[in-house]
């Protein structure tokens, strides 16, 4: 992995983007890219919201630093966008410690993790981001590495391979994932501490608001922080991105001050409905409540209907909208609830969940 990549978390605001000249010009406005970086809580106390897993955190690094050694590993579970990659980032920042971060997809060949072990340093935090997805073999290699900071490489293919044992320096892994029921068990055992993440309560994500706008420089009332929290599925990335959008109409409709009729407005433009359900989750729900008579029916067949990845569905939409009381799991499949039937303007029949 790159310098680069190692100290971004550190570099002033904005140089870690993408595009290079924005650096350079100065009439460059931040890119969508560089305000998501730059909005990232960069302590544990300025982290709003997860009181739980915060405290939980908070007794795991302190002991560790008490101890003067590395933190035990972490596996950060929950849907997207509730802040994962910037809690490890937190880790790292907490502790004093590089961040060296990768994903399960790019793990392909152990070999891939074993260059990421090879080169870390000691106390470092490594982020595998999507840790469900990394391939067996290098997963093998990481319950060693997990371990007794140590892992074999194999040399050379077929009779005449040989396996060097290789030392590595004592590092704490945070895991991060969507679905911490893909991974195996041994995986899993090996991690010192889950992390939960939960979705967050509109009070919470009225702060997230308020806070980025101060840091975007954007004037709003309490009241439009407010609405806009409410619709934003309980999660602060979409929070942080419908007041990008709001501020956008402020600037045009208004006079960039973000008011509760403007934060209305604009959130209908944006098609985000009173629950904060966007175009994908209400596709769903119509498939699955006037598609298919409310359920049961398989994510796959709902996946196809909406023309997303069974998995999109599975770990985007969902969740909130199992968490709204829309749809419950069940063993035959996914079913609607009364207020699902309510939702699509269709009349709860009898004996339907919460009707
Ligand atoms: N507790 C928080 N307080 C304020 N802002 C937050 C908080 N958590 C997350 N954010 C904001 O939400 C955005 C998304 O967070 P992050 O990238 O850490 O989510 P994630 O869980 O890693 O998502 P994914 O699963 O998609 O990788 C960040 O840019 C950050 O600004
Ligand atoms: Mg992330």
């Amino acid at each position: 992995m790159s310098d680069i990549e190692k100290t971004e978390f550190r570099l002033p605001a904005g140089a870690g983007g993408r595009e290079p000249n924005s650096a350079i010009d100065p009439l460059a406005q931040p890119t969508d890219f560089e305000l998501e970086t730059n909005l990232r809580p960069k302590s544990l106390d300025e982290f709003i919201g997860q009181p739980k897993v915060r405290n939980q955190l908070d007794l795991v690094l302190t002991g560790a630093r008490k101890r003067g050694g590395a933190p035990d590993h972490v596996l950060l579970a929950g849907p997207p966008g509730l802040g994962k990659t910037t809690m490890a980032m937190i880790i790292a920042q907490e502790m004093g410690t590089s961040l060296r971060m990768t994903s399960g997809p790019a793990l392909e060949r152990a070999g891939d993790l074993a260059a990421m072990l090879s080169n870390l340093m000691e106390g470092d935090v490594l982020f595998i981001d999507e840790i469900h997805r990394i391939a067996r073999p290098a997963e093998e290699m990481l319950y060693m590495a997990m371990e007794d900071f140590r892992i074999d490489v194999i040399v050379g293919k077929g009779p005449g391979a040989t396996s060097i044992p290789l030392e590595i320096a004592p590092f704490t892994l945070v895991g991060a994932t969507t679905r911490a029921g893909m991974l195996t068990g041994p995986l899993r055992d090996r991690f010192g501490f889950t992390a939960q993440m939960e979705f967050y309560s509109t009070e919470d994500l009225t702060q997230v608001v308020t806070r980025a706008a101060r840091i975007m420089d954007v004037p709003i009332d309490a009241r439009a922080a407010e609405e806009i929290a409410s619709r934003s599925r309980g999660t602060p990335r979409i929070a942080n991105r419908l007041l990008r959008r709001v501020r956008d109409f402020a600037e045009v409709h208004a006079d960039g001050h973000i008011d509760l009729l403007a934060a209305q407005q604009a959130l209908v433009l944006f098609d985000v409905d009173e629950l904060g359900l966007d175009r994908l989750d209400r596709a769903v729900l119509e498939a699955l409540v006037v598609g298919h008579g409310g359920g049961p029916v398989g994510v796959a067949t709902l996946a196809l209907a909406v023309g997303e990845e069974p998995s999109t569905v599975e770990e985007v939409c969902e969740p909130y909208l199992v968490r709204a009381g829309m749809i419950a799991r069940t063993s035959r499949g996914r079913v609607a609830t009364a207020r699902a039937f309510r939702h699509c303007g269709v009349t709860p029949p009898e004996g339907v969940i919460g009707g």
